[in-house]
């Protein structure tokens, strides 16, 4: 949620902050800007919508300086417009700051500077940290002080980085609560809120831990506590690489993500399965195995497209291993005083590592007692460094707003979990050689149902004029549904729902009529027939009936309007197969409706406010 790049060095900064820019878009989009030293003080370029558009207005306004800090936007606090994008300056626009997170403290502080003399341009959070720290520095305090103490006085969160004109030798960076990074560069140095940003001009990253600032030259930084300690901190080596994160030839990321699903799966199992003893290696579970297979309960916390991995993994828990356990929204267990203790393990999924309320819920259960295990794809993120233990679920860098790749990625870590444990809780080898050698094949069979894009296509061309879709799913596959139905309602903005298929009769089958396409996941299961007599129900009022069957059902087609047909599998790993379908479903719908994909409409990537 909002994006933040900075450049010092000798290099031109507005090509380094422009491109950085835009491949944190995906981070915010409502608004962008640039602020940079120039003829002894400070010029601020800023535009609504695109980083593209900003890069027009700084392109002609011939800006050029060797230090400056960019930013895109994704509005907590005021409209998105020109006033309240960033950077946001002091009055006498000696030094700008721009900011991620949310100044809770924020109208106390504002109303404390305007009986100072401050006047105030934007309706947002951030100014007032501009105002504060020029109120420090205006007290004789030097810069790296000044935002020190005035981040003293500061409720919230924030990842900030801030220029004066007083000291332009250096950045002044800061984190709590919202990711802050330095690039180590050879004469140069970069900050950024995510390494995508700036993986072009180094590999070598120091993460920010929260409550830690520092001063950034153009060839060196030193690191502090807002408490004013001194910090020695590790440089990391990221692995990310520039193919990574462009479309490598796709129209938008969001495709390139979805096709790219074998490989990305391959890389979540690479290593982990073991063919012959038909078990599970998972490296970063080996200090907390014997722990997790005595606790009383499971609890799986996360948001939006993790929540629904989560759901799957309580299946696939309950099932295998019988251990009770509980699936949990990060923003309602954080506020409800949950009973948790030291004989509970929490999961905490999140692609992005940087959910501030799965993140805020991860600190609470750790104070709590529980085992905190994190379940991430961003290699270093904040859920992963905070967790006690964990699994990476090697997806890849995901750019695409709607979550693809990484949801099967989730889901193959937590089948991977589950026969890891089984095995130790009785499953025997015959079993987990069994599951693992069908595990094995998920991937090429992946690739199979992606071959069926052009018939999906076909399927979205019939369906794109539709103003509602049901979405209807039984055990493994309920959150399947949730799951197709978010797709579909974040990209292509047309009101979708998720529903046990059972449940259907409770209260949604009153929606039901012609113009209703409503969409079954039906793989030959124990529920399967009683899946049909629902499909059943739909036709019987008219609904038009997508079915994602397995191509073991030789009926289907006689009794859907669409089928697409997966190969069949264990259980336990259909919702891999079972979803792909979805994804490319919702995907041509929004395309057809001429729908920007990668960047919906009011929607972050990573969603690091609460
Ligand atoms: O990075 P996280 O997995 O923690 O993100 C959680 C949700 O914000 C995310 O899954 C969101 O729902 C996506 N837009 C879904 O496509």
């Amino acid at each position: 949620m909002c994006g933040i790049v900075g450049y010092i060095g000798d290099k031109n900064c507005v090509p380094v902050v422009i491109d950085g820019l835009k491949r944190l878009e995906y981070r915010g989009y409502d608004s962008a800007g640039i602020g940079m030293f120039n003829n002894g003080g400070i010029s601020v370029t800023k535009v609504i919508g695109k980083v593209e558009n900003l890069q027009q207005e700084v392109k002609n306004q011939g800006l050029d300086s060797t230090t400056g800090i960019g930013h895109t936007r994704w509005a907590t606090h005021g409209e998105p417009n020109v006033l309240n994008a960033h950077p946001h300056s002091n009055n006498d626009g000696t030094l700008i700051v721009v900011h991620n997170g949310i100044i809770e403290n924020y109208p106390t502080l504002k109303a404390g500077l305007k009986k100072l003399g401050y006047t105030f341009k934007s309706a947002t959070d951030t100014e007032v940290l501009a105002h504060l720290f020029d109120a420090y520095l205006k007290s004789g305090y030097p810069f790296f002080e000044a935002v020190r103490r005035g981040l003293k006085d500061v409720e919230g969160t924030y990842g900030i980085a801030v220029i004066s004109t007083k000291e332009p030798d250096r950045i002044v960076v800061a984190k709590k609560g919202s990711p802050l990074l330095i690039g180590v560069g050879e004469g140069e140095n970069f900050v950024a809120s995510d390494a995508a940003s700036i993986v072009q001009h180094t590999k070598k990253v120091v993460y920010l831990e929260d409550g830690e600032m520092a001063e950034v030259f153009k060839d060196h930084y030193h690191t502090k506590t807002t408490d004013d300690e001194e910090v020695n901190k590790e440089v990391h080596q990221i692995e990310m690489t520039l193919e990574e994160i462009d479309k490598g030839g796709y129209p938008t990321f969001m495709l390139k993500e979805i096709m790219e699903q074998p490989e990305s799966l391959k890389n979540s199992i690479r290593g982990r399965l073991l063919q012959e003893t038909g078990d599970v290696k998972l490296g970063g579970l080996e200090n907390v195995l014997d722990h997790l297979l005595y606790v009383k309960r499971f609890l799986i916390i996360a948001c939006g497209t993790s929540w629904h991995s989560a759901l799957v993994a309580k299946s696939m828990f309950e099932t295998y291993l019988r251990i009770p356990t509980e699936v949990e929204y990060a923003s309602e267990f954080r506020y409800r005083n949950p009973i948790v203790g030291p004989g509970d393990a929490a999961f905490f999924i999140s692609q992005s590592g940087e959910t501030a309320d799965t993140l805020a819920a991860l600190k609470e259960a750790k104070r709590l007692g529980a085992l905190c295990i994190g379940v991430c794809n961003v290699v270093g993120s904040s859920i992963a460094r905070e967790s006690h233990s964990g699994v990476y679920i090697h997806a890849g860098p995901e750019i695409g707003v709607a979550s693809t790749k990484a949801f099967t990625a989730q889901l193959a870590v937590f089948a991977l979990i589950t026969i890891l444990l089984a095995r130790r809780k009785g499953m025997s080898v015959e079993e987990g050689q069994s599951l693992v050698s069908e595990f094995a094949k998920i991937p090429e069979t992946v690739r199979g149902i992606l071959s069926q894009n052009d018939l999906i296509e076909g399927i979205a061309e019939k369906l794109k004029n539709a103003t509602n879709f049901l979405y209807l799913g039984r055990g493994y596959n309920f959150p399947v549904a949730l799951e197709g139905a978010l797709k579909l309602k974040e990209i292509s903005y047309i009101h979708a729902e998720g529903y046990p298929a059972a449940e259907m009769k409770h209260g949604p089958i009153a929606l039901v009529d012609e113009n209703m396409p409503v969409v079954f996941i039906a793989p030959k299961d124990a529920t399967y027939d009683k899946i049909i007599s629902n499909i059943q129900e739909i036709k019987a009022r008219k609904g038009k009936v997508i079915a994602i069957a397995t191509s073991d059902d030789e009926n289907i087609d006689q009794l859907a309007d669409y089928s697409i047909k997966i190969p069949v599998t264990r259980s336990i790993l259909m919702p891999i197969l079972t979803v792909i379908p979805l994804q490319l479903l919702a995907y041509h719908i929004a395309m057809k409706k001429g729908l920007n994909v990668d960047q919906p409409r009011n929607l972050a990537k990573s969603v690091t406010v609460e």
